[in-house]
């Protein structure tokens, strides 16, 4: 399966977020915690410039603990701002709302130095799906739209106060995910953020069991109830998993497609168990 990549989009997609990038001092960049180096893109450096960023290392519930660890460690050493969050299900709200004051405090102190207490505009980027509408729902749950005029604003768009000195944009920045690279596109797209109209389905499932046989077998073999996963490449287990879910289609054909659905849905959901898909760089 080749996934494709549409650089004329690529660039349309960065001007746009670059003019919206305008009105705002800092960002807040949403990552998934299963591939957080391949929801990052080079291209999207150039367009942030040197406003202030917090990653939210987002869907923090769907890794293991020792793998936040290593996150940790390398967002740590590379000495990015960081926090982790769990958007779902509303728990890390706060610690979000710190991680931004404490990325902006540097616009806040020349503000200050200045003799203006200025609030901070932040608005909220990232590749689809990774949780940004999410994060702000939990970030702006009933918190009041802020009245007066913005100058530059885009008309539907509105800022809204989540602490004295911060107002969020309340819609996210959408940024185009990178294709070039082929093994980062499969897990781009095994987590939902490449549209699943450009995937065939069968191929993607195949893919990511190929990458969870090599992760953790066992984790697969106890969602499917696979007896002896290692015996089967990854299309014996997709028939497996045909099978004993009893797919089938009109006239008993086995319905493998449904399989590839299902399975893909589950790991996104994380179903089938927690799992970091991109390689933890060591620093
Ligand atoms: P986006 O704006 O970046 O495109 O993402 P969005 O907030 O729409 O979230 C995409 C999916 O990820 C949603 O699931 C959402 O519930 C889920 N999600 C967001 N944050 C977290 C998180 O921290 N943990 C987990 N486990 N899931 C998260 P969905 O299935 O598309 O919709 P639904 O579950 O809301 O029905």
């Amino acid at each position: 399966m080749h996934i494709h990549w549409f650089p004329g989009h690529m660039t349309k997609a960065i001007r746009m977020m670059a003019t919206e990038l305008s009105r705002v001092d800092c960002v807040i960049q949403v990552l998934d915690a299963r591939a957080p180096m391949s929801c990052m893109n080079p291209a999207f450096d150039a367009v942030i410039g040197n406003r202030p960023r917090l990653f939210v290392i987002n869907k923090y519930d769907l890794i293991e603990p020792d793998d936040a660890k290593l996150w940790k460690r390398y967002f740590q050493m590379a000495k990015y701002n960081f926090v982790f969050a769990d958007s779902a299900h509303k728990t890390d709200a706060l610690a979000v709302k710190n991680g931004l004051k404490e990325t902006a405090s540097v616009i806040s102190e020349r503000y200050r130095k200045k003799g203006v207490e200025k609030t901070i505009r932040a608005m909220v980027i990232g590749i689809p799906n990774v949780g940004k509408s999410t994060l702000i729902n939990s970030l702006t749950a009933e918190k009041k739209t802020v009245t007066g005029d913005r100058p530059g604003v885009t008309r539907g768009k509105q800022w809204v106060a989540i602490d004295k000195y911060i107002d969020l944009l309340d819609s996210p920045g959408v940024l185009y995910p990178d294709f070039k690279d082929q093994e980062k596109a499969t897990r781009l797209a095994l987590i939902g953020s490449i549209k699943d109209d450009v995937l065939d389905k069968c191929e993607l499932a195949l893919l990511g069991i190929k990458i969870l046989c090599k992760l953790a077998p066992n984790k697969l073999a106890t969602r499917y109830n696979i007896s002896d996963i290692n015996a089967h490449n990854p299309l014996g287990i997709l028939e497996e998993i045909t099978l004993l879910r009893g797919y089938r289609l009109k006239g008993d054909t086995p319905d493998i497609e449904r399989a590839a659905s299902a399975f893909i849905n589950e790991f996104r959901k994380g179903q089938i168990g927690k799992f970091v898909l991109d390689e933890i760089p060591l620093l």
